[in-house]
């Protein structure tokens, strides 16, 4: 009967129907810790991710959330080589090993030691013959002599007891024997041959970022997106050294995907995410592809209209809890993607058993999003678009079509697409730091309302109430006129 479809429908709930319950509760919110479970196989400090969207995660954005802890997926509307580039920007800046090292020959003259270091801008140089070091030259060694007797070989005054390294050796361990032998560079090198240097400030510099996430050689983690059906760019950003590879779909329900994914994950070593799904019948289906995590979200993006275009959706608290039912049983790390506007929505979804939350909007327009600050109204914005858009599916190469099956053979046509997406601008937010600081400042307070202690704790203790419209009035501030703009609840509007 038609009309049973409607009675037996089910209450679908997202971050506005309901609140948490405070608890008992001796956590404080400085002592607890956010390190969560993004894929099978790795870890990150803060449980935020960026969408691998083209105004949202490029190489910039993934080291500023690589540095503080989250993670960034590189979008996929650009060619393999350059998202490939992209990787390679983000892996080079997290690591402390300096690979392209500048080395000198010992028969060159000590004036040619000193061109190249103004050239380059550094203070030393290994000496090198045949790829072994056998010497290292610094500014200090040149300096006094270099008036009197330029025409010096490098050989007749570099140093030639070399402090080395192995690519082993840890950056604590590093900095000790840096410390110890009072040097400033240290080559690394792997069986006699130098492959790389360290230096004294990098080592200092990367202290910076103690909550970092890092891959087993201390780079910075990054991910990337993929198509469904795309394997030679799976295999490619796989690689390139992509930690972990995002399949990315709008409906990944589907029984081909399903069984591609299975192919995806044989031809490549990272880790596979797959979504987006937003019920539990999906999430158990897609545990025949064996895959590393689960994206869940049916249209609840700010730039998305797949619900009122096509009329489909689940509402965000409830895919994330459904999916997360089943997916605690496989142990399969869940992310909530798409519709959190407030630091408090980070909580609700980890709360209903996300590990981690993506997020668009929220990181959308900071200093670190692709694309320039325009000016409206005597206002800083950036753009922001769905990857369903017009604009997104016709930029590009398009990477919106296949994610949402609208593959359109040769040249594009904006009257041939039907898009699920919005473009439009959101507010300058300045750096993505300190948005992040915001969001996991919301939910540390929010695991100390809990009496959680860390993320398993809060997905375990958080209780709900279902609230009504009045009650989320009442949860806004309300009866004043606000003055001054809160870093954590936005007012600006166009
Ligand atoms: P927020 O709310 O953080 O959502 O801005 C970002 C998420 O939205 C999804 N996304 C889309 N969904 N049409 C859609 O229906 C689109 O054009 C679109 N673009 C992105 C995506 O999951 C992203 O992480």
């Amino acid at each position: 009967m038609f009309s049973e479809k409607l009675k037996n429908a089910p209450n679908g709930y997202t971050f506005d129907d309901f609140l948490m319950v405070p608890s008992v509760s001796s956590v404080e919110p400085k002592d607890v810790v956010t390190k969560t479970r993004v894929s099978k196989n790795h870890y990150i400090n803060i449980p935020i991710v960026s969408s691998p969207m083209d105004t949202v995660t490029e190489a910039e954005m993934a080291i500023a959330l690589a540095q503080e802890g989250g993670l960034g997926i590189i979008h996929r509307n650009m060619t393999i080589s350059e998202q490939i580039g992209e990787i390679n920007k983000v892996k080079l800046s997290g690591d402390l090993t300096i690979r392209d090292v500048i080395t000198i020959s010992p028969e060159e003259s000590i004036k040619e030691a000193q061109n190249i270091m103004d050239e380059e801008e550094i203070s030393g140089l290994p000496v090198v013959m045949d790829g072994i070091v056998i010497g290292i030259i610094s500014r200090r060694d040149i300096k006094p002599i270099l008036n009197s007797d330029s025409q010096k070989k490098v050989r007749d005054i570099m140093t030639e007891e070399v402090v080395t390294i192995e690519e082993s050796t840890t950056p604590e361990e590093a900095l000790d024997v840096a410390y110890e032998n009072k040097v400033e560079r240290l080559p690394v090198v792997q069986k006699g041959k130098i492959v790389g240097i360290v230096t004294m400030r990098d080592i200092l510099e990367r202290k910076k970022f103690p909550n970092a996430s890092r891959d087993k050689k201390g780079r910075f983690l990054v991910a990337a997106a993929t198509g469904p059906f795309d394997l030679e760019r799976a295999i490619a950003l796989d690689e390139a050294g992509a930690d972990i590879i995002s399949i990315d779909c709008a409906h990944a329900h589907k029984p081909e995907i399903v069984e591609f994914a299975k192919t995806m994950k044989e031809n490549i070593d990272a880790d596979l995410l797959m979504g987006n799904i937003a019920t539990k019948e999906a999430a158990e289906d897609l545990m025949a592809a064996e895959v590393d995590g689960f994206k869940v979200g049916i249209g609840p993006g700010s730039i998305c209209t797949t619900r009122i275009i096509a009329g489909v959706g689940v509402p965000q608290l409830t895919a994330i809890s459904d999916v997360a039912d089943v997916a605690k049983d496989y142990d399969v790390p869940v992310i909530g993607d798409g519709g959190l506007r407030y630091s408090g929505d980070v909580a609700k979804a980890i709360a209903v058993g996300a590990d981690a939350v993506m997020l668009g909007s929220l990181l959308a327009g900071t200093h670190e999003s692709p694309g320039d600050v325009v000016i409206m109204n005597g206002r800083k914005f950036k753009q922001y678009r769905g990857m369903g858009s017009l604009g997104a599916m016709t930029g590009g190469v398009g990477a919106g079509t296949d994610r949402y099956f609208q593959d359109v053979k040769g040249p594009m046509k904006h009257a041939k697409l039907v898009p699920e997406g919005v473009e439009g601008v959101v507010p300058y937010k300045g750096p993505v730091n300190e948005v992040l600081f915001q969001l996991i400042g919301g939910l540390k307070a929010s695991m100390g309302y809990c009496g959680a202690n860390n993320i398993k704790e809060m997905q375990e203790k958080a209780k709900f109430v279902r609230i009504t419209a009045g009650g989320m009035a009442e949860s806004h501030p309300h009866d004043i006129t606000i003055t001054n703009e809160s870093p954590n609840y936005p007012t600006t509007r166009l």
